[in-house]
């Protein structure tokens, strides 16, 4: 099942959000419909967080109150996203199932009182979960109101409990087969750790100093597993009563808890939540790579934006005030990207609780106000777009990602904390979009012979077949580039000998790196080229490589700090520090340049092309001519130029 039969149900975009209808009396549900009706909203998400109501006594569930908001949203013309309450057990769950709570590394437990308390390896937990999203699917499953399911909310938390431990053995007898592999995968002859008996193996508790890096990779690896495992039990028991499309919401970009690749192939399509925590320009570019994040990890396919803001978010978040025009520039950034729709958290400001100040469609100051009109007229706009449901977004270039390397860069022990692994994603990503490419991500072991150039900027972590994969790449006419202190490690967390990266890839990039040399916050290592890095630098030799730039002082001095190499039919780029945004965008240009990618647009005009359509959002206060007059879905009408900060959706010939 795909997104497909969602838009044909709805017959265009989504447009809505999260509704809670039990947050309020029913003076406000009219008034919603009537002003759902205003916004054009197609999609109401219900029920995410109301365990406490469908079952407000274990075993005894009541859904009269979810029948008659279902059939209100249905003759108002609204379907619904039906979603499991899981995240959230009621207070009855913590005293019936107390062994069933998370436990952090340092042994607490933690009881309800916010949210997502329970331990997804706990079977009192499991159970529950399957049965309430079974009672549901069996009583909505065919319910003319229900076009999605939505499983859960952000699969993300861990637990380091005793059923944890318990499930973590199974995992871990099943990925290394014997105890003695096990041993050697975690190199437990360091620091006396050979364990004799499976009983001994515990999830990486708070311990005296380092863990053991092999076993908190693995730890990440199984808690993505075990997330994917009671996504799929909660599906399969709603797809033996419902045959509409499931997917859960993936929280981007930061939450790395999940291999989102393996979520990606078990979703009907994939759902992200997105938050930009920057403002202006750095928020657009944030949407972008949430946007193209969500697409790749969907295969490409359309995707749904299922939870954005329409302002402030709270302190921990970091997410500021949007201002006027924000709400529509974020949600065509998505829908350019590949999103069938746009839907908000949530309908209605909260009075109270604890996202009382998390800002929504309709504000505590209620219709009459800046957002809510902001809101129906984006609500306008999306709804102008239907032609565009269901049309793909291809790319030429991919910036890799992995979430094994994502944990490995995060394991204790590593020479510097500097730089870590979203940093350097964001950054890669960051550069190609001020250089107006539109980019993919892709895993290192996927087919890349699709794309032209691909970055590589944080692959701490590499496997074998990602290496050898990546070697075929360029031989087979790639341009590829790869940043220091890739492929250090192998799949078990073990350094690479004789010398980084993997030996396959160091045959395609033609250098041999010996030594790393992080340096201090402060300290900066100038170029031949007169670009300056920054955070690490390395010891390298070149095999047979040429060398582009070299480092200019200390004991590096004349050593190789960037380097290219003709393989095969492609080229191996190397770079072996950090460049400043100024600096990494000439590389990067450089690069594009060397593959053939061209762009067609001035800079600040981010242009996507989606299907038959083209997605033109320009960033900056000049009028930008179009080459030729074209129809603009968003006026309906012909357009010749693109006003500052304008944006505009043409139908191409
Ligand atoms: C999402 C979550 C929502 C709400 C929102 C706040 O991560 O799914 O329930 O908490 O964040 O931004």
């Amino acid at each position: 099942m795909t997104a497909r039969e969602l838009i044909e149900r709805l017959g265009g975009l989504a447009f809505g959000g999260d509704y809670n209808p039990e947050q309020w009396d029913e003076p406000v549900w009219a008034e919603d419909d009537e002003l759902m009706r205003r916004a054009r909203v197609n999609l109401a998400t219900v029920g995410v967080f109301s365990w406490a109501l469908m079952e407000p006594e274990e075993g005894r569930y009541d859904f009269a109150w979810l029948d008659a908001h279902l059939d209100r949203l249905h003759a108002n013309g609204v379907a619904v996203d039906l979603a499991t309450p899981t995240a959230s057990p009621p207070p009855w769950f913590t005293k019936a199932h107390p062994d069933a709570l998370p436990v952090t590394p340092d042994g607490v437990q933690l009881v309800h009182g916010s949210r997502d308390t329970y331990c997804l390896a706990a079977p009192a937990y499991r159970d529950a979960a399957r049965r309430i999203a079974s009672a549901l699917a069996e009583r909505y499953g065919r319910h003319p109101a229900v076009a999605l399911w939505h499983v859960h909310n952000e699969y993300a938390t861990l637990c380091w409990c005793d059923h944890a431990a318990a499930a973590f053995r199974d995992w871990l007898r099943d990925r290394h087969g014997t105890l003695d592999a096990l041993n050697e995968a975690w190199g437990t002859a360091f620091w006396s750790q050979r364990y004799t008996s499976w009983d001994d193996v515990l999830p990486p508790r708070a311990t005296q100093w380092h863990h053991n890096p092999g076993q908190t990779l693995d730890f990440r690896r199984f808690g993505s597993d075990l997330a994917l495992a009671a996504y799929r039990e909660q599906r399969d028991a709603i797809r033996a009563h419902s045959d509409r499309p499931v997917t859960t919401n993936l929280m981007l970009p930061g939450y790395q808890n999940l291999d989102l690749w393996a979520f990606g192939r078990e979703l009907d399509f994939v759902t992200i939540d997105h938050y930009p925590d920057r403002p202006g320009l750095d928020a657009a570019a944030d949407t972008a790579f949430g946007a193209d994040r969500a697409r790749s990890f969907g295969g490409g396919r359309p995707w749904l934006l299922m939870e954005q803001g329409t302002n402030t978010v709270y302190a921990e978040r970091r997410v500021l005030p949007k201002d006027p025009g924000d709400i529509l520039r974020h949600t065509l950034g998505h829908i350019a990207r590949g999103s069938d729709g746009a839907l908000f958290f949530q309908w209605r400001q909260s009075k109270a609780g604890a996202e009382t100040w998390h800002s929504a469609i309709v504000p505590h100051a209620g219709p009459d106000s800046r957002i809510f009109r902001e809101v129906t007229e984006v609500g306008e706009a999306v709804a102008r777009l239907a032609e565009v449901a269901g049309s793909t977004v291809t790319a030429e270039v991919a910036v890799l990602h992995d979430a094994d390397a994502w944990w490995a860069s995060e394991v204790d022990g590593l020479p510097s904390p500097d730089p870590d692994y979203h940093t350097r994603l964001r950054h890669a990503h960051r550069a190609l979009w001020d250089a107006g490419v539109v980019t993919d991500f892709a895993h290192p072991e996927h087919d890349l012979g699709r794309y032209r150039l691909v970055l590589a900027p944080a692959l701490f972590l590499l496997s074998d077949a990602g290496a050898a994969n990546l070697s075929r790449y360029v031989a087979e006419g790639g341009t590829l580039l790869v940043q220091h202190f890739s492929g250090a490690v192998d799949e078990r967390m073990q350094a690479r000998l004789g010398g980084y990266p993997a030996p396959a890839l160091r045959e395609a990039l033609g250098v041999r790196v010996e030594e790393p040399r992080p340096l201090r916050r402060d300290e900066r290592i100038t170029l031949s080229n007169g670009a300056q890095g920054t955070l690490w630098s390395e010891s390298m030799r070149v095999e047979d490589a040429e060398t582009v730039a070299s480092y200019t002082h200390g004991m590096l001095a004349g050593r190789p700090a960037l380097t290219r190499h003709a393989f095969g039919a492609g080229h191996g780029w190397y770079l072996s520090t950090v460049l400043d945004t100024t600096d990494y965008a000439e590389l990067v240009g450089r690069l594009l340049e060397e593959a053939g990618v061209v762009t067609e647009w001035p800079p600040g005009v981010e242009a996507v092309t989606r299907g038959g359509w083209q997605f033109l959002l320009n960033h900056g206060g000049d009028t930008v001519p179009l080459p030729q007059t074209a129809h603009d879905l968003l006026t309906g009408g012909p357009l010749t130029e693109l006003p500052p900060h304008g944006c505009a959706v043409l139908r191409m010939p």
